[in-house]
């Protein structure tokens, strides 16, 4: 497997990222991340992206998952990452910019690609580029998460034997809208200006 990637440096691979994030996390989330590193792998070869960025981004995606609400404002504030009203009275939905910016400084990582899937995996974007929607994927479909959740995305994203991504991310957003409207917890706009986006593209 090569370890080389425009924009990564040489002395950063997949298990120096591994051990690094290791501990940041706990043992819990640490094996959410496995699990998302195996998915990505996957979705990667079927998407048509490099696999060990694939792999890289998904090592990286949630090493500030842990960092209180609070915390992470300070930190976006600190590193210039644009905030909004609901971003503040949700600190969370920062931990994918923040983190972006924290292994950009800390491992030296100039490679916008990888960057943009650690920091889209929460929200996405619209677009995102091919990297960013293996990484939000993964985040989706790793093995943790419910099999029935699991299954209803598998099905969007491989029907009828086609590979659609832009199915799959519909289909992972609509059941995250879902969930929301039905915890009774705000959606964020951008959640479905970007669903919107992707419902455009599957059709
Ligand atoms: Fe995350
Ligand atoms: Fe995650």
């Amino acid at each position: 497997m090569s370890s080389k990637c425009a924009g990564v440096p040489e002395t950063l691979n997949l298990t120096v990222a591994a051990d690094w994030v290791r501990g940041r996390i706990s043992k819990k989330r640490f094996e959410h991340v496995r699990g998302v590193v195996a998915v990505a792998e996957v979705l990667a070869t079927k998407h048509g992206c490099d696999v060990y960025q694939a792999q890289l981004a998904s090592w990286l995606h949630d090493c500030c998952k842990e960092v209180k609400d609070s915390t992470l404002i300070v930190m976006a504030d600190e590193m210039g990452i644009e905030t909004d009203e609901h971003t503040r009275a949700r600190g969370h939905l920062l931990h994918g910019p923040v983190a972006a910016a924290v292994v950009a400084r800390e491992f030296g990582i100039t490679n916008r690609e990888l960057l943009d899937a650690i920091a889209e995996h929460t929200m996405g974007n619209a677009p995102m580029c091919p990297l960013s929607e293996v990484v939000y994927m993964a985040d989706c479909l790793e093995e943790g998460r419910s099999a029935e959740y699991r299954a209803a995305i598998w099905q969007e994203l491989e029907k009828d034997g086609v590979f659609n991504m832009a199915a799959g991310l519909v289909a992972a957003m609509n059941l995250c809208i879902q969930d929301l409207i039905e915890t009774k917890r705000p959606i964020h706009p951008k959640t479905v200006h970007v669903r919107n986006y992707y419902l455009n593209r599957m059709l």
